[in-house]
């Protein structure tokens, strides 16, 4: 499973980049204010960190305008993504870009259905947001598993992104399901490192190192 990490911070991505785990970044218009920064400058500078795909989302609500705004994030670097709501007119832009070979995720989705519209035009991800699923009493993981049916049974290419993610549990289930890409703001990427036992093993490994009254520098 590819890892995307969901943010507009800049250290915490040049962090993560140096794991080697860091596939691919998403912002979106609420994460790009939370950044102060400027849209355009601080979407330059991701995709100079990042080698995979930078979602970059429109936030026009009509084809003809969300495909001005497309030219203008597409011209930014190579790896940009360009993101498009899940809607009729967001589904427009997403086959007009596609064709012209733009990256295209299509986000806000909330059904398998929509799920399968954005396939059917032609999206590089889908992203089904499975923690603002469970904010309103659906289960998150059932959507997922349902995508992965559908797009299994059609051989579809579009990456199920899981989005939205809020804890490890969610990327243990999506990895289990078989999604093809999470994104995760970066504190959760870096829960995934933590276990009691990691540590307590460690401590115990130094306080028996520390009696053998040896260095290896
Ligand atoms: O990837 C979409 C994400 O940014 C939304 O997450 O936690 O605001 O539902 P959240």
């Amino acid at each position: 499973m590819k890892f995307f990490v969901d943010t507009a911070e800049i250290e915490p991505i040049r962090e993560l980049a140096a794991t080697g785990l860091l596939d691919g970044v998403t912002t979106n218009p609420s994460l790009i204010a939370k950044s102060g920064r400027d849209f355009m400058e601080v979407t330059r500078e991701i995709c100079g960190i990042v080698d995979g795909p930078v979602s970059a989302e429109v936030v026009a609500l009509d084809h003809a305008t969300m495909m001005k705004e497309a030219e203008v994030l597409r011209k930014i670097a190579d790896n940009v993504c360009i993101k498009v709501p899940l809607t009729v007119d967001g589904l427009k832009t997403c086959k007009a870009l596609t064709g012209e070979g733009t990256m295209v995720n299509v986000t806000l989705c909330f059904s398998a259905n929509q799920a399968l519209l954005a396939a059917k035009a032609g999206a590089s991800f889908i992203s089904p947001f499975v923690g603002r699923h469970d904010d309103n009493g659906f289960d998150g993981m059932d959507l997922i598993e349902d995508i992965r049916l559908i797009y299994d049974n059609y051989n579809f290419a579009t990456e199920i992104l899981v989005a939205s993610v809020r804890h490890t549990t969610h990327v243990l289930q999506a990895a289990k399901i078989g999604a093809d890409v999470m994104t995760a703001p970066p504190k959760v990427i870096h829960d995934l490192f933590k276990h009691v036992l990691t540590d307590k093993g460690i401590e115990g490994f130094l306080a028996d190192w520390a009696k053998t009254g040896q260095s290896i520098l």
